[in-house]
């Protein structure tokens, strides 16, 4: 017997008794998913910090990861799968959660809901404090908490019972049963228990020269299925996403650029890898020089991270349009200041993970992912296959937000696979997703905007530095988009911004909720409250007066003849901008160390590629027993797209959303929608939805030779067509059928109309743009200089909220994540790589949110309806910043505004 086997432990798992025969030290979380199959126990952190894997033990919660398996000995242990299953309760809490949209992206689900049950087995009508602290100990990274608080108080339902489910239709999310039950699937819930685990090896150095010891000997050591570094790479050992900008090695080849860099893999049966300690791996490091840090990085002798680039000048980006140093030098007054951000991490619930295996010859990935086709494009590459020989099947994704449109997993996957043979998984730890995957750029930029005495802007400078880190990613789209967004939603005559990306020694900086649009929105936003004052105006009317309008031309020189919603978005705040800032004067009168201030900010954001193709294809056929099919591959990383793009179909087809069964992205038979970023999927794949939508119907009325407003019934065998009283019956099964088995079938096509931008950065950058603005209320206690949130008001310009629950939940979840960039996110290589030293808001910082949904509707858009994804959060950050500045008449420049920043600033202006 092996001597590292503990005795069986036997314990009861979801009123069954179970044993199992951990090893010693096993985490109950392990044995839980890969001895007992218990795969709804999820597992963010491995360290207590994120709540994902939260269980009841003889009733109590806990964190299976910190619970060693042995301790679980003749005691019952509950998961969300067996609650749900045999608890009235836990069934009445999965009804709420989906009622709410509590669900996201799901993967923080099971710990919140069984924290939940715990919590309203003892206190059956808890209050609001009594669910945030219940949930306290459960990170939720998409909703912004606030649904799930709805959920476990049994508020009212959110969602709406809604036969067609229709455009407008707040109806719940189609795919989200599995995620409240405990079905759904992410990355490393797919692979079965037996497959070979991979573990990376990874440079502890920021910069360091490398070679390996003896490698084959290593590969012979028992339990060991391969070893894998650049050389085993078969096609070409380099990725990236930006043509011109594939830099990225797979596994890096004599130095590394940045800490946390792989340089090989370890592939070996699951109870060696298990116990398998990196240390023991042969390669010898030889530290050098780095820079982490953009004034050092181009600095005179800094050390260069890539050759052929301007030293270490990535690329950088322009828009200009009039003579901005003149219109600034007739300005009647001029604000100027520089601003930095930090590097943010995504911080997703659900760390990389993925599958995968050689199947007939192919290899197949299953993994999370927000890409499936460009994860397929790198892999083509980095495997030297052709593209029919390889299939990318995305699983859920516990989360995104622009991180997992670069490949992470996959590379080392189907490399082990193809090596090997066998099947192979891979879940990162969460220090290596950390250390390794993309961030949000810090940023550091200095602006000029100046105005005439009669409110108007004449003229705004912006020159920014983007920390772009050891590899491009999508450090050239931020380059590209912050020029055209760095004027926020306002006519500004005279313009001229400038963005730079540097490379550091720092992980690479990639795609991140706003493309840097964010960063420099904290900047320009900053700056008019600034100006107003000193001009006298009322922050909110300076921004109206100079809010862009339907008709007037933007920094690019585009003219929108309609659907310019920015104006009705600020318009929208002045109730509660008037009644929250008299609240503010009377609380303030009364009290002299905790202050409340009122903020408030705006943003825009163009919705797709700046300048660039970015089609989506939506195929959707009828089968002969009459089952609609919609193949849908935009990736619904939470957001909601699954049921957002069939809601958009549903409607152009004229048949009611729950009529449809969905086929997700599977490359091999699903279209490409292309990625999911940019708030791209309900403009571009919507508008694909209901051209394909549209051209069914059309075929459905021709066979019926029936008019426009006739109704299409389907049933089974059949479809029947009704007009004027009259009914029209096609029988499909007279109908030939395809080689992909449909009877019927549609497959269309979209890409936005934009045009490319001139030398001056002139031109149609956006077939549309979204508009928001956000009130934040706050308080500052002056002592501390902490900031508590209070309330936030955010008006939303989706032209046609497609289903206004989701809108709900993506404003809520981005304003979390806003305030988490404004307050406490600040990302450090080798400092903050856990979710402990990390901070990221929590159920207790979350305040009320009152959303008010602007709908000026888009010419371009599905029936009007913009993207929404990013501009959730680029206004929040800005109001925040507002508003502690209004609160105590500090201007905080630096990002996050944490306590001691806060404090010091305070101190110098002589709070203290
Ligand atoms: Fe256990 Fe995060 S996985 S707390
Ligand atoms: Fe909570 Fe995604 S829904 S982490």
């Amino acid at each position: 017997m092996d001597k590292r086997l503990a005795p069986l432990t036997v314990f009861r798992l979801n009123g069954a008794e179970v044993a199992v025969a951990p090893r010693v030290g096993e985490r109950l979380s392990e044995s839980l998913r890969e001895r007992l199959g218990a795969r709804d126990v999820k597992v963010g952190c491995n360290a207590g910090d994120c709540g994902a894997c939260t269980v009841l033990v003889d009733g109590d919660p806990v964190c299976a990861c910190l619970m060693p398996a042995q301790q679980a000995a003749g005691r019952e242990v509950e998961t969300l799968a067996g609650l749900v299953a045999h608890e009235p309760l836990a069934a009445e809490m999965a009804r709420r959660f989906e009622a709410q949209g509590a669900a996201q992206c799901g993967i923080c689900t099971p710990g919140m809901m069984v924290s939940a049950v715990a919590l309203l087995r003892a206190v059956p009508t808890p209050d609001e404090r009594q669910v945030m602290d219940a949930l306290g100990g459960v990170l939720c990274r998409c909703t912004g908490y606030r649904k799930i608080i709805d959920a476990v108080m049994g508020r009212a339902p959110a969602a709406r019972q809604d036969e067609l489910g229709h455009a407008g239709a707040a109806i719940e999310k189609l795919d989200g049963r599995p995620k409240v039950a405990g079905r759904e699937r992410f990355g490393d819930d797919v692979a079965p228990a037996d497959a070979l685990v991979i573990r990376v090896i990874r440079s502890p150095y920021p910069r360091a020269r490398f070679h390996f010891g003896d490698l084959a000997a290593f590969a012979a050591r028992p339990g060991i299925a391969a070893v894998l570094t650049a050389a085993d790479v078969p096609g070409r050992n380099l990725f990236g996403t930006i043509p011109g900008f594939i830099d990225q090695p797979v596994f890096a080849e004599a130095e590394t650029r940045f800490r946390g860099e792989a340089v090989a893999c370890v592939v070996g049966a699951p109870e060696t890898m298990a116990l398998f300690d990196p240390d023991d791996f042969p390669v010898n490091w030889e530290p050098l020089p780095d820079v982490q840090n953009m004034s050092d990085a181009r600095g005179a002798g800094a050390p260069l991270l890539h050759r052929g680039r301007n030293g270490n000048v990535m690329c950088g980006g322009f828009v200009a349009h009039g003579d901005v140093d003149a219109a600034l030098a007739r300005a009647d007054v001029v604000v100027e200041g520089r601003f930095e951000t930090a590097f943010v991490e995504h911080a997703y619930i659900e760390p990389e993970a993925g599958f995968a295996e050689v199947v007939g010859g192919r290899v197949e990935v299953h993994a999370c992912t927000q890409a499936p086709v460009m994860d397929l494009e790198t892999l083509e590459t980095v495997l030297g296959m052709d593209r029919a020989q390889i299939r990318v099947v995305p699983t859920a994704a516990g989360g995104g937000f622009g991180a997992k449109l670069d490949v992470s997993v996959q590379p080392f996957l189907t490399i082990a696979a193809l090596k090997t043979g066998r099947p192979v998984r891979l879940a990162y730890e969460r220090s290596e997703s950390m250390q390794s995957t993309t961030k949000r750029h810090p940023a550091d930029m200095r602006v000029r905007i100046g105005a005439t005495q009669d409110g108007k802007i004449c003229g705004l400078r912006f020159d920014g530095f983007f920390n772009t880190g050891a590899y491009a990613s999508w450090g050239p789209t931020v380059a590209n988009r912050v020029p055209v967004h760095a004027s926020g939603p306002y006519r500004v005559p005279d313009y001229r911004a400038e963005a730079t990306g540097i490379h550091t020694h720092c992980p690479p900086a990639g795609a991140f909720r706003g493309f840097g649009v964010p960063q420099a929105a904290v900047a320009q936003e900053s700056l008019f409250d600034e100006l107003a004052d000193k001009l006298g105006i009322d922050r909110l009317d300076f921004r109206i007066r100079n809010a862009l309008r339907n008709g007037e031309p933007t920094v690019c020189g585009q003219v929108f003849e309609q659907g310019v919603g920015i104006g009705a978005c600020l318009e929208a705040l002045r109730p509660a901008w008037e009644t929250e800032r008299a609240a503010a004067a009377v609380v303030n009168a009364q009290r002299d160390v905790v202050k409340r201030g009122v903020g408030i900010a705006a943003g825009w954001y163009g919705c797709g590629n700046t300048s660039l193709p970015n089609p989506s294809t939506i195929k959707a056929g009828v089968r002969v027993d009459g089952q609609i099919v919609l193949h849908q591959g935009a990736a619904d990383i939470g957001q909601g797209a699954n049921t957002v793009i069939a809601q958009i179909f549903a409607q152009a087809l004229g048949v009611p959303v729950r009529a449809l069964e969905l086929v997700g992205g599977d490359t091999d038979v699903t279209p490409d929608a292309g990625k999911t970023s940019a708030s791209r999927q309900t403009f571009v794949t919507g508008n694909a939805a209901r051209l394909a939508g549209a051209a069914l119907r059309a075929e459905i009325l021709q066979r019926a030779n029936a008019g426009d407003g006739a109704t299409i019934v389907t049933g089974s065998g059949v479809i029947e067509v009704r007009e004027d009283g009259r009914v029209q019956a096609i029988d499909l099964a007279a109908l030939a059928e395809d080689t992909q088995g449909y009877v019927l079938r549609s497959e269309e096509t979209y890409d936005p109309p934009t045009q490319p931008l001139d030398e001056n950065g002139q031109g149609v950058p956006y077939a549309q743009f979204g508009y928001a603005a956000h009130l934040c209320v706050l308080e500052v206690d002056t002592a501390l200089g902490t900031v508590t949130p209070v309330k936030f008001v955010a008006a939303h310009d989706v032209g046609r909220a497609i289903n206004p629950l989701l809108v709900e939940g993506q404003v809520e979840g981005g304003i979390a994540q806003g305030m988490g960039m404004a307050l406490m996110e600040e990302y450090l290589p080798g400092r903050t790589e856990n979710l402990h030293d990390y901070l990221i808001p929590t159920i207790g910082d979350m305040p009320p949110v009152e959303t008010l949904i602007i709908e000026e509707p888009d010419a371009h858009g599905p029936f009007g309806a913009k993207g929404l994804g990013e501009h959730v959060l680029i206004p929040t950050a800005p109001a925040i910043l507002n508003a502690i500045r209004d609160a105590t008449g500090v201007q905080m420049r630096k990002l996050p505004v944490t306590p001691s920043r806060l404090r010091a600033a305070l101190k110098e202006a002589d709070h203290g």
